[in-house]
Formats: C-alpha cells, structure tokens, sequence
C-alpha cells in the first residue's frame, strides 16, 4: 500500500490542482477526485477524458446509489403491497422530482421517464405524431442529431408530413432568416438541438421557441448536451417538450426523461402498451393512467432512475453556473491552444459556445488522429457524431472532438494539444 501522503505533499497536489484550473469541491479537493474511473492509467498515462459528449464518467455518490438501491431498496414499484415495494415507489418517484427540479418544471407530473433522449424524441414522434396529416410541416436545423431527424422522417413516411431543415452558417451558426423563412403556418413542430453536440454551438432556443408559438408550432428541445453544462429552465424557454440522457450527466445509461408542459401531456395518446401505464384493462377495451406513467409501460429502469436523482444532486451541489464557468473557461483556453497549432482546423466557431470542440488536422483522418490520442491517454471522438447531414454542410466525412466535463482541468488541454502536435510530427505534417 502506498504511504500516507504527507501534509506538505497534500498542499502541493492542491495547489497543482488550483494551478491546473481543476474545479474544486467545498474542501478544496477536486471534484475529479469524486471519479474513481479518472484515477486508473490508460496506456500507463494519466487519462485525459475527453470525450464527455459521448458519454460522463459516474461520480461516487451515482455508483453508490445503484448500489445502495440494489443492497437495500429493490423491488417493483406501483405495484406492490409490501414495504419494500412502497420504498421503491418513493424512491422513484422522489428522483422525478429531482429532474423536475433540475428543469424547473412545474412539477414532476410534467416528466416522463424514458431511456435516454432518442427514446424521448421517439416517444413525442409517435404519440404527437399521430395527429399529424399530410401537408403538415416538421422544421429542424441541419445541425441536428440523427435522433432529431430520423424519428421525424419516420413520421414523415407515415404521416405525408413533411420535414424541412434550416440552414446553417459556416461558423456553425443557425441562420436565423432561414429559419424564419421556413418558419409557416404549415409548421407544426420546431425540433432543435441546445447545444450542438458536433459543434458544441448553443442556440438561441427561447428565442426560437418565442418565434415558433407566434406561427402556431410546438417546440421539441433536444437538451442532451446542455443539461450536465448550464442550468436550464424549461418554464423561461417556454418549450412543449424537452428531452435528455441521464449517461450525459453523469448517471448511469439507459435512463432519460422528457419533459412535457402539462396541457399537452394531458392530450398526448398512449405510447407502448403494458402493465403501469393503464387505468383499467378488459376485452371491451382498455383505459390509461393520467400523467406520465401513461407512458411507462413495463417496469422501468428503477435503479438508473434512482442514480438520475443522485447524479442531479451531485452537479446541483457543485452547482451548475460553476460548471459552466468552468467548462467556458477551458473551451477558451483549448480553442486558444488548437487555434495555434499550424495545420489544425476548428470546425464550429459559433461566439456562444459550450465545452466542444472539433477539428481537423491537415494530412491526418480523424480516425488516425484519434488513435494516437488515444496512445497518449486522451480520449476524444473522431468522426461523424451521427450528425451526417451536418458534415455534409461542411463538405467533411467527420471531425475529431474533444468534449469538456467538469472534471477536466488545463492538464487535459495541454495533454491534447501535446499529443496533436505527436500525431502531426508521426505524420510528417
Ligand atoms: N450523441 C453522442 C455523441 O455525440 C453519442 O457523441
């Protein structure tokens, strides 16, 4: 076992961690401390996780809960006359709350538990989507994620609807008079992402959404890479549906929830059918729960919704503004860094951005480049982040990306941009 640190040894570590820009918890420690996946050598090298848009590492207290609930809560819930069964229940439903929290949502009867943000948009394609007829318009930016496209062109083949999407700048930018331009009576939905998780962009989307009620549209926010990075508050967007992936922030995968403003939840028909999600079953027919276990057939993921409450608790402790501090001023510090290095090219260059970066290097695919990343212990993503359509625009098969969290620090930066200035010596370039 190793020796105790010592108190001048402890000090020194803090203040490399402060020097380092690390996001320090209440006890100055750092809050990558609270990760125990971030202290294991990858490559015998100190693991520069830099690919959080992809998915978060789990902080102690998410591993802990799932733990702790199979220790000593399990059961099934809504069902159950035993006591086990009723804690359960609380369990679950005390974590809806907490994501009603963390959206500002009226109250957690305004949130569906789903298993990630795909499902979500699915769930609002097929339900929603139902009332849709041919000649009807859905209207997303080309910046979109797959699963803001292909559920709506799903619906589209269904329905005779059609999808239209609003162009994008060079910068990566949405163009806004595009977007008005498309904008018509005939729009019945607006999907749009937050935050861009290709180009890490962030979009005026109160402002969208203002614009879209005004022709008569709902709005469907894709908020998978803005929830873990800045506060969001679905009552001051004023959006219909909103939709994230609890592995995004920092809770386990396989658990998501969609919020719906309560007037339209209240209309939105069935989705799956199955046990929970009824008021009473007979061969004559059947009748549905009201709110939102009307839309969680089956037994769902009790566990990872338990972890989704603890998860919440963890980065609304830390406190969400912090992390955004904190994630803006490593984006700057890195965009710097990249921007420096002759041979690299930023792809998305919008001036409000969240912690993603993407980019090329001349004479290197981003697959290679990813590899001998990846040989230095930093993770990123390399390719088309399933937003193909959104490459097509820049007349590119992919990117390399580097995607912030809170637990990275400057020593990740640096590490990037090392291993990139590696890879273009290997390279020759
Ligand atoms: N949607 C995830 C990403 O952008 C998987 O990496």
């Amino acid at each position: 076992m190793n020796a105790p640190l010592t108190s001048s040894e402890t000090v020194r570590l803090t203040q490399s961690d402060e020097a380092a820009g690390a996001l320090l918890r209440a006890d100055g420690q750092p809050v990558a401390d609270d990760f125990p996946i971030l202290a294991r050598p990858i490559r015998k090298r100190r693991l520069s996780y830099l690919d959080n848009g992809a998915t978060t590492q789990k902080p102690r207290a998410v591993i802990q809960a799932l733990d702790q609930f199979y220790e000593q809560s399990n059961a099934n819930i809504h069902r159950g006359v035993h006591w086990l069964s009723q804690h359960a229940t609380d369990l679950y439903e005390q974590a809806r709350d907490r994501v009603a929290g963390l959206l500002n949502a009226p109250d957690s009867q305004h949130v569906i538990f789903t298993r990630g943000t795909t499902e979500a948009i699915n769930l609002v394609a097929q339900t929603w989507g139902q009332g849709l007829q041919a000649g009807d318009e859905i209207l997303v930016t080309g910046m979109e994620h797959h699963s803001n496209i292909v559920p709506w062109q799903l619906l589209c083949a269904r329905t005779g609807a059609v999808l239209r999407h609003a162009r994008i700048t060079d910068t990566g930018e949405l163009d806004l008079a595009d977007f008005k331009a498309q904008l018509n009576a005939r729009t019945r939905l607006v999907g749009v992402a937050h935050v861009s998780n290709a180009l890490g962009t962030i979009n005026p989307v109160a402002e969208l959404t203002r614009l879209a009620h005004a022709a008569g549209a709902l709005v469907l926010i894709d908020g998978a890479q803005a929830v873990a990075h800045a506060a969001v508050d679905v009552q001051a967007l004023d959006c219909d549906f909103y939709a994230f992936s609890g592995h995004k922030i920092y809770a386990p995968t396989g658990i998501g929830a969609l919020y719906v403003r309560g007037s339209i939840l209240k209309d939105l028909p069935p989705w799956q059918g199955g046990g929970d999600m009824i008021r009473t079953v007979s061969f004559d027919g059947s009748t549905w729960a009201d709110g939102p276990q009307r839309f969680e057939a089956g037994t769902p993921n009790i566990a990872g919704s338990v972890a989704l409450g603890a998860a919440i608790d963890y980065v609304r402790a830390i406190g969400l503004d912090r992390i955004a501090a904190h994630e803006s001023a490593l984006l700057a510090q890195a965009t710097a860094a990249m921007q420096a290095i002759p041979g690299v090219r930023l792809i998305g260059t919008a001036p409000h951005k969240a912690g993603i970066l993407s980019f090329l290097v001349d004479g290197i695919h981003p697959h290679d480049l990813g590899t001998i990343l990846d040989t230095e212990g930093v993770a990123i993503r390399a390719g088309h982040h399933c937003a193909m359509p959104l490459m097509s625009h820049f007349g590119i098969p992919g990117t390399a990306r580097a995607s912030f969290a809170l637990y990275n620090d400057l020593r990740d930066v640096e590490a990037l941009v090392a291993s990139v200035r590696k890879a273009q010596k290997l390279f020759g370039v």
